[in-house]
This record gives structure tokens, C-alpha cells and sequence, in this order.
């Protein structure tokens, strides 16, 4: 039996747990970022105001994680981005992943909602650019000239994630919402499940179950390489 008609759209959700086997670490895991440093020491906009020293080498570090040649799309991404393409009902890929491996991948229709890495804003003019660089506080604007303004292009603890109207859109058409790699303790992500349980199907792929296994439809744990890619074959039948 089919899983969902082949002209129902998909949302699929990731986070960092897709990114784990190219390399990159995940947040709450035992080896995750959040047990080597505080968030309220490197990821709040409170944080950045009184030492924007410390957040900037927080995102250099993991800014040049993603041009390490070793860090590359795994077989998850792949499949993902295979989906994106090919499924006759549209996917709308919407990461919390600030990483560029989905966009490496070759991924259509991919929202960042937590930002980006590889992207720098200055708060001073509001421009967004592709940055590659390390940042600093004497950093000029490339679009303004002016100093003091740049910040790396992520969204931090108390700010608004980025999207949330096209995501609303997408979660309200969506016949099928797949959950990849996710811990679910983050909102507003961790709330889509409840938001389109019940008139679409919902599904988790992930190591272990998340906080909010028990609301969907069906749990499918194991390393994304490997559940991800047996999933997408199994949907596209
Ligand atoms: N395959 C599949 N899942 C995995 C793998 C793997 N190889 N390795 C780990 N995981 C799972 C973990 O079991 C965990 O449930 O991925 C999940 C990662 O959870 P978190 O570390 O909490 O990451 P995430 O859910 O993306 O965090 C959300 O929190 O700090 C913020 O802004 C940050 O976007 C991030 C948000």
C-alpha cells in the first residue's frame, strides 16, 4: 500500500543528527555542542552584546568545520535532495541546520529556518551575504563600509526563526510530514508534528526517540545513512 497519494506534498524537517555522520557534531547529544559550551554564553543576541569576541569565534570555528574537505552531504542528504526533485507532489525541505550540506547535496525547495553559516548580515544596513570568511568585530560591511555591524546569519535563542510564513504554508497543504534527525526539544520545530497530526501522515527517522516520539504516526530509528535512504525508496515505491 501506498504510503500517501503521489500528489500530496511533503514536508520534510531536519536537524542536526542528519549532519552527524559527515562529521559535524549534534547539539544534545552526549558529545554535542551544548556540553562543551553554555548557549547563554554564545547563541543568545544578550550574549553577542556583551562579548562579541567569544560568539564570533564560537561561529568561525563551526563556519570552518563546513569547508573541512572531509565534511561532505552523506547518503541521507543525498536522498533527500533525490526526493526534492523527483516526488510529483512537491517537498519542501525546511532544516534547522545552519550547515550547507543540504544546499551541497543539490536540494530544491530548502528553507534554513535557524540561518545560515556560509551567510553574514550586518545589522547596521540589514544586507545578507554569502560569507566564507572568518568575522570580527572590526569586520567592515561590504555593503555599507561601516564597522561594529556584522554577525554571523544564524538565529539565536530569543529571536524569530526565518520563514515561519512558507513553512505555515507548507505544513498546512502537506499530506505527509517526515521528521529526520531532530531531538524535538526546540520550538517552534518542535511543535510541527502537533501542528499537522491528524490530517497528514507523520513519520520520524532518527538514532533514538525524540521528545515527541509518541505523536507520530510511525518511529523509525536507526542512523540517518542508513533509515533515510530506505525510507525515500520505500515512498517512492
Ligand atoms: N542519525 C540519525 N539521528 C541521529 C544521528 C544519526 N547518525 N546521530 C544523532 N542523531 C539524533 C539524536 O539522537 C538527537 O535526537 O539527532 C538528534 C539531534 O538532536 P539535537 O542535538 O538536539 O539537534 P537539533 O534537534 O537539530 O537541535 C535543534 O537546537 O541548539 C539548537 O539551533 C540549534 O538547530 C538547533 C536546534
Amino acid at each position: 500500500m501506498r504510503l500517501i497519494p503521489r500528489d500530496a506534498s511533503i514536508v520534510v524537517l531536519t536537524g542536526a543528527g542528519i549532519s552527524r555522520e559527515s562529521g559535524l557534531a549534534t547539539f544534545r547529544d552526549a558529545d554535542g555542542i551544548w556540553a562543551k559550551v553554555r548557549i547563554e554564553d554564545v547563541a543568545t543576541p544578550e550574549a553577542f552584546a556583551r562579548d562579541p569576541a567569544r560568539v564570533h569565534a564560537f561561529y568561525n570555528a563551526r563556519r570552518r568545520q563546513i569547508t573541512d574537505p572531509h565534511v561532505q552531504p552523506n547518503a541521507a542528504h543525498h536522498a533527500v535532495a533525490r526526493l526534492s526533485h523527483d516526488w510529483p507532489g512537491g517537498v519542501t525541505v525546511v532544516t534547522q541546520n545552519v550547515d550547507d550540506l543540504h544546499d551541497r547535496a543539490g536540494t530544491a525547495n530548502l528553507i534554513h529556518m535557524h540561518g545560515e553559516l556560509a551567510k553574514a548580515r550586518c545589522r547596521l544596513c540589514g544586507a545578507v551575504m554569502p560569507w566564507r570568511e572568518d568575522l570580527s568585530v572590526e569586520t567592515p560591511c561590504p555593503s555599507c563600509g561601516q564597522a561594529g555591524g556584522m554577525r554571523p546569519h544564524v538565529v539565536w535563542f530569543g529571536e524569530m526563526p526565518l520563514a515561519m510564513e512558507q513553512i505555515g504554508a507548507a505544513l498546512d497543504r502537506c499530506g505527509l510530514f517526515v521528521s529526520i534527525g531532530t531531538s524535538g526539544a526546540v520550538y517552534p520545530a518542535a511543535g510541527f508534528v502537533a501542528e499537522v497530526r491528524g490530517r497528514a501522515r507523520t513519520v520520524e527517522l532518527n538514532l533514538e526517540p525524540s521528545e515527541g516520539s509518541h505523536l507520530f504516526d510511525e518511529a523509525i530509528h536507526g542512523r540517518a545513512t542508513e533509515v533515510v535512504p530506505a525510507f525515500v525508496a520505500r515512498l517512492m515505491g
